[in-house]
């Protein structure tokens, strides 16, 4: 049985401007991680880029920017405060433009000093790791719940298998789901199931994100304080997936541009 799925499929034209706010998005994160931070505010990075997001075409931000550093990484919707960055802090960045009624929505966590230290590392790995296999899987014939059900078992899969929990049940560290579709609206209003209640099927040209996090709020371990969440938009296309946000995200790559001193 079918439910109406004239928003969840996209035409050309909006695909295009959802491409190109995911290109000024993409830009405006680029430049983020490429800025020096120790001793700034999670305040001053957002006011930096709420001015370059005046250069760009972009007509506003798809939703609130959310920046949490430290143990704010942990907060799922981070305002930005007065908090003060400090070397061997994480830097969680949730951002994204509107441009021309299209929205982005793209994440990425960076060291606000040079490098990651080992733990955040080893969480940061899992959650890339997870996020570039469930991008693998997308093609047309899967459902977001596949990709939810696949995403919540790696996680914990690696989180068991290198001893950092015990537990059988991942929600506690990701809180929330793994996709949701995007388009005129960040979370965008269409269905994830059809009449009948079975899942809403993947086809091509439908987009919506992948958005696996790792959250250490209160873990009484050498964790406590980890937030990681690496978030981009994909476009499913006749063979597999589209990613439309264009961010580094390699510890290699990341660590490359926090070391330029600008
Ligand atoms: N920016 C909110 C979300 O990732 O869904
Ligand atoms: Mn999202
Ligand atoms: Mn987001």
């Amino acid at each position: 049985m079918k439910t109406n799925q004239s928003k969840l499929i996209k035409k050309r034209s909006e695909i295009e401007k959802l491409r190109k706010a995911s290109t000024i998005s993409s830009a405006l994160h680029s430049l983020a991680m490429s800025q020096t931070v120790i001793g700034k505010s999670e305040t001053d990075l957002a006011t930096y880029l709420n001015k370059q997001r005046e250069c760009t075409k972009a007509s506003g931000w798809a939703y609130p920017t959310i920046i949490g550093s430290a143990g704010r990484s942990t907060i799922l919707h981070a305002k930005p405060t007065k908090k003060i960055l400090n070397e061997n802090e994480l830097v969680l960045v949730d951002m994204g433009v509107k441009y021309e009624g299209y929205c982005s929505d793209i994440t990425r966590t960076w060291p606000a000093g040079k490098k990651f230290s080992k733990e955040q590392k080893v969480i940061y790995q899992i959650v890339l790791n997870t996020q570039k296999e469930c991008i693998k899987r997308v093609k047309p014939g899967v459902s977001l719940y596949d990709l939810d059900d696949f995403c919540r078992k790696d996680l914990l899969d690696q989180l068991r298998s290198k001893g950092i929990v015990k537990s059988k049940n991942i929600d506690r560290y990701f809180t929330h789901k793994t996709s949701h579709w995007i388009g005129q609206d960040v979370h965008d209003k269409c269905p994830y199931q059809y009449l009948d209640k079975s899942p809403v099927i993947l086809s091509p040209n439908m987009c919506f994100t992948i958005e696996p996090g790792l959250y250490f709020k209160e873990s009484k371990s050498k964790y406590e304080g980890i937030g990681i969440r690496i978030e981009d938009v994909i476009r499913v296309t006749e063979e597999g997936g589209e990613t439309l946000s264009q961010v580094p995200k390699e510890i290699d790559e990341i660590e490359a541009i926090r070391a330029i001193k600008i």
